[in-house]
């Protein structure tokens, strides 16, 4: 296929993935809305229709919670083919949704459509404003509730990441004697191979049911059986307070400049709680244990553009250049070399394009364009030879997991395509606007 067709691929999926004013992020597996999904998926919507962009992220912002928590998924439809549903998650949302937030990507998508212009684009964003400065503020408040100035999860689910080798020893503590029979859909969707094993899964049932029992209330939450700081989640909340903040300066929201600035800050003075001195990278940390993540993720990288990574930019691209001697694509979502890789189970090997669209956005952002290009161009060459997947094997280059998946054909429009619009891909501007 031309990338003109792959263009064209990717638009049709995208419309066939869309349910009327939200996107699943593939049909059977993924029947639902996904938080960061949606956010990542305005960008490639953007491309060719940017009032429905824009309605994607609205719908997503609709199921905010009172106490301003995004879910990670909302449930808008029934659909027996995944589990679990509404009634595990117990929420009483309305709409239905899970108990666990997500990467707070919204506010940099809300930032990139901005700079795309489009008439009524200030009008739009000014609408969100409000709602992503209640989200930010709960998830400094609920996810950093000791104020390190990192962002945990609760879950692995919340962190996006679902099955990262670092969850493990966590996991291994929790009691899942009272989790019961239950039976899981994602197996029936795909290789069982490449799927969270059973033990694992039982625990994030475990999990479930604890928010369950103390009705997701936050302190309890915070008081549970998992509280883990994350890589993803706090540098990925550092950049979305960056766009945040530039999108207070572009709107005229100066009231809320200054609280901005302070997670700002706080972030820049935590991030060094995640570098692991034995790894020479930043890890996840169990708040609850002290135990480190002990190896190298493809999150880590996102600190390349951080003006608080810079003492260790070096050795960050120094893991870049021998995980990419060692593996076809970049970037593996674990270390090829650490003995948990697993070149096609979810999160502990596998590429990601959404996450390439980032750790490229955060290398170009420190200056790394040489870097940031392998990253594009690895991307690229992915989409064309094995088409539209979840995830990619960084050795061979086989697509896994899901087909015909939203987030990949957003990010081969508003991005990995040779035709996209490069305002998109633009990591935050330096200045404010005047
Ligand atoms: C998987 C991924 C998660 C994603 C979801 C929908 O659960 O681990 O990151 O949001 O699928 O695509």
């Amino acid at each position: 296929m031309s990338d003109d067709d792959l263009d064209r691929r990717a638009i049709e999926i995208l419309r066939g993935n869309d349910r009327g004013g939200y996107t699943v992020p593939t049909h059977g597996l993924y029947p639902f809305q996904w938080n960061w999904d949606s956010a990542f998926v305005a960008l490639g919507l953007a491309v060719f229709d940017q009032a429905r962009a824009w309605q994607e992220l609205e719908t997503l912002a609709s199921a905010q919670w009172p106490d301003g928590m995004f879910p990670h998924i909302v449930f808008h439809v029934e659909d027996e083919g995944y589990f679990p549903g509404p009634e595990q998650w117990g929420t009483n949302a309305t709409p239905p949704t899970s108990g666990y937030s997500n990467p707070p990507v919204l506010a940099s998508s809300v930032r990139r459509l901005v700079s795309l212009g489009g008439a009524a684009s200030h009008e739009r964003a000014r609408s969100l404003f409000p709602k992503m400065l209640r989200w930010h503020r709960w998830l400094h408040a609920r996810r950093d509730p000791q104020g390190l100035g990192v962002l945990a999860v609760a879950h692995p689910w919340e962190s996006g990441r679902d099955n990262l080798p670092d969850w493990d020893a966590s996991l291994a503590s929790i009691d899942t004697s009272r989790v019961g029979e239950y039976r899981r859909r994602d197996t029936s969707h795909v290789d069982s191979a490449m799927r969270p094993k059973k033990r694992d899964y039982d625990a994030y049932m475990a999990l479930v049911a604890y928010g369950r029992e103390c009705g997701w209330e936050p302190e309890a939450m915070a008081r549970g059986p998992f509280l883990v700081a994350d890589v993803g989640m706090t540098l990925i909340g550092l950049r979305a307070d960056r766009d945040l903040l530039w999108l207070a300066h572009a709107l005229g929201e100066g009231a809320a400049v200054a609280e901005i600035e302070s997670w700002i800050d706080g972030a820049e003075q935590g991030l060094e709680r995640l570098w692991n001195a034995d790894v020479q990278a930043y890890c996840n940390l169990d708040l609850r244990t002290g135990a480190r993540g002990g190896g190298v993720s493809s999150a880590a990288f996102l600190a390349c553009g951080a003006r608080a990574g810079a003492p260790h930019h070096a050795a960050l691209l120094a893991h870049f250049e021998r995980i990419g001697a060692h593996a076809r694509y970049c970037v593996p979502s674990y270390d090829p070399a650490h003995p948990d890789f697993d070149a096609l189970r979810y999160w502990r090997g596998p590429v990601w394009a959404v996450v390439n669209f980032q750790v490229a956005g955060e290398l170009a952002a420190g200056g790394y364009a040489e870097q940031a290009k392998r990253v594009r161009s690895d991307t690229r060459e992915l989409i064309r030879n094995a088409g539209f997947f979840e995830y990619f094997c960084p050795l061979t280059g086989r697509g896994a997991g899901g087909g015909e998946f939203s987030w990949t054909a957003a990010m081969w429009l508003a991005w990995a395509s040779p035709n996209a619009p490069p305002e998109l891909a633009a990591p935050t501007p330096g200045e404010h606007p005047g």
